[in-house]
């Protein structure tokens, strides 16, 4: 039996809605997308939603946004995709690495260490769908001034206190990569309630012009705008917002089925010695884009085995992820690994199981069996 890491999960209707929008005589930019928009800002809670062609472009529009540039300081964690940090210096500012805590969520006692004069603000990531402490967070944030670009690449559904994350900090910026909790292929979109960050947000995703698509086609006058400001082309076309659109309408029950195939693996794995289930104690906040179990020593067999061992069961595993201050374009800034100890204990630990929305109990009491058979 074959097991993949994910499965993206693309129905009839969201087949159909996509040879729908083709036909439609914007393709880009359109009424789709403004739906979509507004079907998000319902979804979360939230005044704005501005689609964006990815998710990285997301966290580098709302850096820029708020001004933030050349000579800031912005606070990331050590263990994120390095899409997050990358964003910080496409920005021109420059990361400054925090470590994690159990949660594999940034430390606030981290950030809190590594404020300087020239920190303008904290990107906290919601690691693998299972929120931030947003009240520690805004509270530093509050006290030191700082601006809060929250990464919700991996957290569409998550609360804290009751609030869809992205909403505590300036703006939210999600993903919708083919791995990701919803798709689009490629695509993102950014959430804020400060209508001033929107109305940028939107000039800056369109080359800066001041009006949209859809504002010069209903002008007499057309070739009417201004630009303020030299902006890029960080458009969403109709038709990856229509399958984010299709997708969005069933996506409770893409949670639902990741949330049950998740508690399916907690109540297998719970009690096996040398397993702990990340954030097991809170699997009711949990939207598991990712599945991550850690590997200890008591386990009998290293983390790298145990991948090696289901990899030849055709079982995909992986690690999420390799810690940033690892990677040679961070050589120059000197970070020792004794300044990330949880991000260095989870590297060589953690482990993410196959879970996707149609991931069959065969397929996981496969990967389970799998796993049990190396116990030692
Ligand atoms: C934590 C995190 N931030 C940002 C991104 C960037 O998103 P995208 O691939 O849509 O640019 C990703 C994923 O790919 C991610 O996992």
């Amino acid at each position: 039996m074959k097991v993949p890491l994910y499965e993206p999960w693309i129905t009839k209707n969201d087949k159909n809605s996509i040879l729908t929008a083709l036909k439609s005589p914007h393709l880009t930019d359109g009424p789709v997308l403004r739906k979509f928009e507004s079907t998000f800002s319902k979804l979360v809670g939230v005044d704005f939603s501005i689609g964006v062609s990815n998710g990285t472009e997301a966290l580098h529009l709302s850096l820029v946004s708020l001004g933030i540039g050349k000579g800031d300081e912005v606070i990331v964690p050590d263990m994120t995709f390095v899409a997050t940090s990358n964003a910080v210096l496409l920005s021109g500012a420059t990361p400054i690495l925090a470590d994690i805590d159990l949660s594999l969520n940034i430390s606030p006692e981290s950030i809190e260490n590594k404020i300087t004069k020239k920190t303008k603000a904290i990107i906290p990531v919601h690691f693998a769908g299972y929120s931030c402490n947003m009240t520690k967070i805004m509270k530093i944030a509050r006290q030191h001034n700082l601006h809060v670009i929250e990464d919700c690449a991996h957290s569409l559904g998550a609360f804290f206190d009751k609030k869809h994350v992205g909403t505590f900090g300036d703006t939210g910026c999600f993903s919708f990569y083919p791995t990701k909790n919803i798709t689009t292929i490629e695509g993102g979109i950014i959430i804020t309630n400060s209508k001033k960050t929107a109305k940028k947000i939107e000039m800056l995703r369109n080359h800066g012009l001041t009006k949209t698509l859809l504002q010069r086609n209903h002008n007499p006058k057309p070739w009417d705008y201004d630009v303020m400001t030299p902006g890029y082309n960080f458009r969403l076309d109709e038709i990856r917002a229509t399958l984010g659109l299709s997708q969005l309408l069933r996506f409770k029950k893409m949670t639902m089925m990741r949330k049950l195939a998740a508690r399916y693996y907690n109540n297998k794995l719970k009690n096996i010695k040398g397993i702990d289930i990340v954030n097991y104690e809170n699997e009711n906040n949990h939207v598991y884009h990712l599945y991550i179990i850690r590997i200890k020593k008591e386990f009998g067999v290293s983390r790298d085995m145990v991948h090696k061992k289901l990899f030849q069961k055709e079982i995909h595993t992986t690690v999420h992820y390799k810690p940033l201050h690892l990677f040679s374009c961070f050589k120059n800034y000197l970070y020792k690994n004794k300044e990330f100890p949880h991000s260095m204990d989870a590297y060589g630990e953690c482990l993410s199981l196959p879970l996707f929305p149609t991931i069959t109990r065969k397929q996981q009491d496969y990967v389970i069996d799998n796993i049990l058979k190396l116990q030692k």
